[in-house]
């Protein structure tokens, strides 16, 4: 009760340094969700991935939410489920592509998490999410999908220390951020 403010950050030293949150951003197909999974294992921390926490509140698919509510309605229900990881601890979530790209969730990757961009190329995105029934942008042509990507490059080299996925598996990607953690 009205402890000295230092007391938390005594406790994570305790933990042996590691910042409290982690966060993987990047577009579709970057592998968020399967690098985040051997993340937490390798640390021990709790995996969340906004889109499932998403689909769970809402008690409907992606694919639902954007058909029957519209995306603004996603949108909205995703800076919910990201406020709601400022308060947990110990954990390592991967944001939906598209999280980091309002304005009002760029603080959470900037501040409240330690935030990496995993990046994919263009390409390799294509051939990695494929048409995945699963995420409603894909229906979307691929004039439009590589300005999406164009546009939001620039937010996630702004918000997370860049770690690149061409070519590369999902634990050597995970070993790359566990090794700047000092793991
Ligand atoms: C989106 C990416 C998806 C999901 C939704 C919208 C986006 O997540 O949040 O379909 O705007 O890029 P993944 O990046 O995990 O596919």
């Amino acid at each position: 009760m009205g402890g000295p403010p230092s007391s938390a950050d005594t406790a994570r030293a305790g933990t042996g340094g590691l910042p409290p949150r982690i966060a993987l951003i990047g577009f579709m197909g970057s592998g968020k969700s399967t690098v985040g999974r051997l993340l937490a294992h390798a640390l021990g921390y709790h995996f969340v991935d906004l889109d499932d926490r998403i689909e769970a509140e809402a008690g409907r698919t992606i694919g639902q939410i954007f058909a029957e509510e519209g995306e603004e309605s996603f949108r909205r229900r995703e800076a919910e489920a990201l406020e709601s990881l400022a308060s947990e601890e110990e954990v390592v979530a991967a944001g939906g592509g598209g999280a980091p790209v309002s304005a009002g969730n760029q603080g959470f990757f900037s501040g409240v998490a330690t935030t990496f961009y995993l990046e994919v190329s263009f390409e390799e995105f294509v051939r990695r999410a494929g048409s995945d029934p699963a995420r409603p942008l894909l229906r979307r042509g691929m004039g439009e999908l590589r300005s999406l990507y164009e546009a939001r490059r620039p937010i996630y080299e702004r918000l997370g220390r860049r770690i690149p996925t061409d070519g590369r598996r999902a634990d050597e990607v995970a070993q790359e951020i566990l090794e700047i953690l000092g793991r």
